[in-house]
């Protein structure tokens, strides 16, 4: 039986080339900076934030949890997403290590706005047993709001919003490339409304490891710290940087295939009686639908007894996500698996 994952864009394994490229790559110890294949890759990544400064780490999460380490503060308040992947995927870290108090913020397909924004901030001038606000994360795309994305105008919003209230505004861009591609706005364009930004390697973009965190000289200066702090230093990790960097130089182009691909998913399920998607909602390569008188756990299992990998991530919630793991012949038996289902 063939196997279709759509659990998530980071199943996705390096290529033949990209391996290549990985056993070819000059190395040093790069706790020293002395890694050539880093330097590289943070200088490539320079160039595609506009920043001054880039940092390769282990993970997103690392990036993350660095920015909060730096920019947050210990007991401050930073406001987020309410369904943000740093409040609810990473293990509490943002608290339990940095020190932050996060704070969930709603907004309708996961976009922070203003004027909600303003009900949740604690100015430092208000009364002294608040906690500050010190910082807001953004999340573009934003996983669990279905791979949405901060078009200009949520951009501006947000950016003036953080000046008003001398916040640090950082952006979760793990899947940036995709939300680069969706709204026509280059990575240096979206970037240039935040302080700091990350963007991860190991996701659609198909190397095994790593992602980049970009902010001013003096940031990633002391970034470069808190991830030694953290256990976070590596020494010849050009042999992994190389995968990031084959995968900027190659594989962001067809990042607009894995949108394709989600919307003709979408297509597909919205015919259907147990499921409910609207397409023309699928604006990257995540899609969540929900199940109709079937519970989403059940769904889930009738999947994988056909092949097809996912996740229930509600009681009637289900999400896919499409990658280079998944091509459009595959796209297309998965669709004739869903047409023959009996539920
Ligand atoms: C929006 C978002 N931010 C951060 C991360 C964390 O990335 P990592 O798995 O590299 O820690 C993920 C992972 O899925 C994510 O979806």
């Amino acid at each position: 039986m063939n196997i279709y994952d759509l659990r998530s864009d980071t199943i996705t394994k390096p290529s033949e080339a990209m391996r290549k490229a990985m056993y070819k790559a000059q190395v040093g110890d790069d706790v020293y900076g002395e890694d050539p294949t880093v330097n590289k890759l943070q200088e490539l990544s320079n160039k595609i934030t506009g920043k001054k400064s880039s940092l390769f780490v282990s993970s997103g999460s690392m990036a993350n949890l660095i920015t909060l380490f730096i920019n947050g503060g210990r007991g401050k308040d930073v406001l987020m997403h309410n369904e943000a992947h740093s409040l609810h995927h990473e293990l509490g870290a943002p608290a339990a290590i940095a020190g932050v108090n996060p704070i969930g913020v709603p907004g309708e397909r996961g976009i922070l706005r203003s004027e909600i924004l303003q009900e949740y901030v604690n100015p430092k001038s208000g009364a002294y047993h608040d906690a500050k606000t010190s910082m807001i994360i953004i999340e573009n795309t934003h996983n669990f709001a279905g791979g949405t994305c901060y078009y200009k105008e949520n951009l501006k919003d947000v950016q003036s919003f953080a000046h008003k209230y001398g916040l640090s505004l950082h952006i979760d861009g793990a899947r940036i490339f995709n939300a680069s591609i969706a709204t026509g706005l280059s990575v240096k364009e979206i970037s240039s409304y935040a302080d700091t930004i990350t963007f991860c390697l190991a996701k659609g973009l198909g190397a095994p490891v790593g992602a980049i965190l970009s902010g001013s000289k003096e940031f990633i200066d002391e970034a470069k710290i808190v991830r030694k702090m953290l256990g976070g230093g590596l020494r010849q990790s050009g042999i992994i940087a190389a995968g990031g960097l084959y995968a900027l130089e190659h594989n962001i182009p067809r990042l607009i295939e894995d949108h394709i691909n989600a919307k003709t998913l979408a297509k597909c399920l919205n015919g259907k009686a147990w499921a409910k998607v609207d397409p023309n909602t699928i604006e990257t390569n995540i899609l969540f639908f929900d199940t109709v008188g079937i519970p989403a756990s059940k769904l889930e299992r009738k999947l994988a007894r056909r092949g097809i990998l996912c996740f229930a991530t509600g009681e009637n919630t289900i999400r896919f996500v499409t990658s280079l793991s998944v091509t459009k012949q595959d796209i297309n038996s998965i669709c004739g698996i869903i047409n023959s289902l009996e539920i």
